[in-house]
């Protein structure tokens, strides 16, 4: 987590940094800093938000055209103003920027306290600029020898980014385990977490990928080894916008998001749902599709959302591809000594691309010989580009910490991909495809219908938003929906919420209800409509008050619910694509009742790069 920005150019470094810092809030929130090269290192940091460091720049303006900043996700210390980045060596001769976390830290730190160095805070990173500075003095070398004889002594992980007051046109970076990359301007070079904070100077950017450092002058930029050899990198082209980044009009980017989902959906199908051709193209894994075809399992990995989506893909592809799948935590998976193997195929799913945990599991299954499919948003993230094959979803920046347009891409992608490879495991008659694929492409249209019922919601989200729990249930393809709807009501309105497959109701959460609890019920027409009205039947038996999400004609839930919010009839498939919508619209309207912080939850960060 945390987002670092970097520049050196010809610009106010410090109007460049604060701009990109708050692109990057989305990563971490707890505190904020710059550190500004002008003769001197000027290091200006505190707890809270990056308008708060912007106030103590104006306030005592921080002038320089060489400078990095942070906005930090605390890791080791709490957040207060001394743990803010960036960090000192003890003659403040340097400042650094760290994203990740060094874990052998507290035996480092030891050593050096026993060497005379005294410390501050209680953060790995300014341990890490003490090191740096005693490598510096012990080994008489130069400023870059010590930081690579540094990064070589530290465990963890690191994306990080250095300026010295000995160096004054030079910026260090290195990577290992959390994502940066360099933009590159005409005699400016700008440093970021991810590609937000550049896009408004330039589309040309370099990854730096792990275990590689970066040496930056307003000239241009040398990438090495951390053992120092010499490398030439690839030079990307980005197709994102400045548009896709702002607001838009929306007071948050989650009701923005949520909106754009039409769109999104139908960009993801884009030159990938041949309705005429009644097929599917997914150009990213047909080198890889024979082996899905004769696949004996698929082993999905992903976290949060994403695992929500993966839960939805293992209905889909057993059912329509009769593919056999497992669907793991990545966080448990490589715990676990997961038994696969060269014969085993992993799809990992991350909106960002980033995610530790996920990112671990490709490892692990790569190291195991496994073949690693992605599906990730966006591209060239560390996990895009470290999979053999992947599907992109396409639906643009997600900067609002509760993923929505991410996990209907996603499920999208899955429904694609569920009817390709039914088709070619030629379990998936003509009609059957034809069906679903009609369907599918009618999505994009029925998504932006439901947006039409927001106010119906919010006579609902008014009446709850006080609620101190909240129950989904859901059964079949809708069980993951009622996981991910309780997901996004506890991360931004900090009620707590629990999703059960409807049908464990009566093995334990049923003591919970009486008159006070709301109960979502996910009770769409489908096969498990009677068992999903016995359930609210016996939710309403308790005095629970139901507010169902069902389909327009299904008249006997809209006659048993106390609230009702319908969606268009699909098919049955394709409903976690619908119901999810409503529940995104709930959780977000509850939650600005209870004038919680949408966009940045509490705690949270959007993109979760630590294990
Ligand atoms: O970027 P990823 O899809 O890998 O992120 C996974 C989760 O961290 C993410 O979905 C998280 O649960 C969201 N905050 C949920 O809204």
């Amino acid at each position: 987590m945390c987002g670092i920005v970097g520049y050196i150019g010809f610009r106010e470094a410090s109007d460049v940094i604060i701009k990109g810092l708050k692109r990057l809030e989305y990563r971490g929130y707890d505190s904020a800093g710059i550190a500004i090269l002008n003769g001197e290192v000027i290091i200006k940091k505190g707890k809270g938000k990056v308008v708060n460091l912007e106030k103590m720049v104006l306030n005592g303006p921080a002038k320089g055209t060489v400078g990095i900043g942070h906005t930090r996700w605390a890791t080791h210390g709490e957040p207060n103003d001394v743990n803010a980045h960036p960090h000192s060596d003890g003659k403040h001769d340097f400042a650094i920027v760290h994203n990740g976390i060094i874990e052998n830290y507290d035996s480092l730190k030891k050593e050096l306290i026993s060497k005379g160095h005294t410390f501050d805070g209680q953060t790995d990173t300014e341990v890490l600029a003490h090191l740096i500075e005693e490598i510096q003095k012990v080994a008489e070398v130069d400023f870059e020898t010590a930081v690579q004889l540094a990064l070589k002594q530290v465990d963890g992980t690191y994306g990080l980014a250095i300026v010295n007051k000995h160096e004054k046109d030079k910026i260090i970076v290195a990577r290992k385990g959390s994502p940066l990359l360099l933009g590159i301007g005409d005699n400016e070079v700008f440093i970021a977490s991810d590609a937000s904070p550049i896009i408004e100077y330039t589309n040309k950017v370099v990854y730096l990928d792990d275990d590689e450092m970066a040496v930056i002058t307003r000239e241009g930029y040398q990438v090495k080894t951390i053992s120092n050899i010499e490398l030439n990198k690839q030079v990307h082209e980005l197709e994102m916008n400045i548009e896709q980044i702002e607001k838009g009009g929306f007071p948050h980017f989650m009701l923005k998001e949520i909106h754009e989902q039409s769109d999104t959906i139908a960009d993801c199908m884009r030159g990938r749902l041949m309705v005429e051709e009644n097929r599917v193209v997914l150009g990213g894994i047909e080198r890889v599709l024979d082996r899905l075809v004769n696949a004996r399992r698929l082993v999905i990995a992903a976290c949060g959302t994403s695992w929500h989506a993966g839960l939805v893909g293992e209905y889909l592809l057993e059912y329509i591809a009769k593919l056999p799948v497992e669907v793991e935590y990545a966080s448990e998976f490589r715990y676990r000594q997961p038994l696969i193997d060269s014969n085993d195929i992993l799809l990992v799913i991350s909106q960002s691309g980033e995610t530790a945990d996920t990112l671990a599991a490709v490892r692990e299954a790569r190291e195991r010989g496994a073949l690693v499919i992605g599906i990730c948003n966006v591209v060239g993230s560390t996990i895009a580009r470290e999979t053999d094959a992947g599907i992109y979803t396409h639906a643009g920046p997600e900067i609002g910490v509760a993923s929505t347009k991410a996990f209907t891409a996603q499920v999208t992608v899955l429904s694609m991909m569920a009817i390709l490879l039914g088709q070619r495991r030629k379990v998936l008659g003509e009609a059957d495809a034809k069906e679903m694929i009609h369907a599918l492409h009618g999505i994009p249209a029925q998504v932006a219908s439901i947006m039409e019922k927001q106010d119906q919601i919010d006579t609902i989200s008014r009446l709850f938003a006080y609620a101190p729990n909240f129950l989904y249930l859901g059964r079949s393809y809708n069980f993951p929906v009622a996981l991910e709807g309780a997901l996004k009501l506890k991360e931004i309105s900090y009620i707590h919420a629990e999703g059960y497959p409807a049908a464990e109701m009566k093995h334990g959460p049923i003591a919970l209800i009486d008159e006070h609890m709301p109960v979502v019920v996910l009770a769409v027409t489908d096969h498990t409509n009677d068992k999903m009205i016995s359930n609210i039947e016996e939710v309403r038996a308790r005095k629970g008050r139901v507010i169902a999400i069902t389909t327009e004609n299904n008249h006997d839930v809209r006659n048993l619910a106390e609230f009702c919010i319908t969606i268009p009839e699909t098919h049955d498939v394709l409903t976690p694509l619908l119901t999810v919508i409503p529940l995104q619209i709930l959780s977000y309207q509850i939650a600005v009742y209870r004038k919680c912080h949408v966009d940045q939850p509490r705690n949270l960060a959007k993109s979760v790069t630590v294990e």
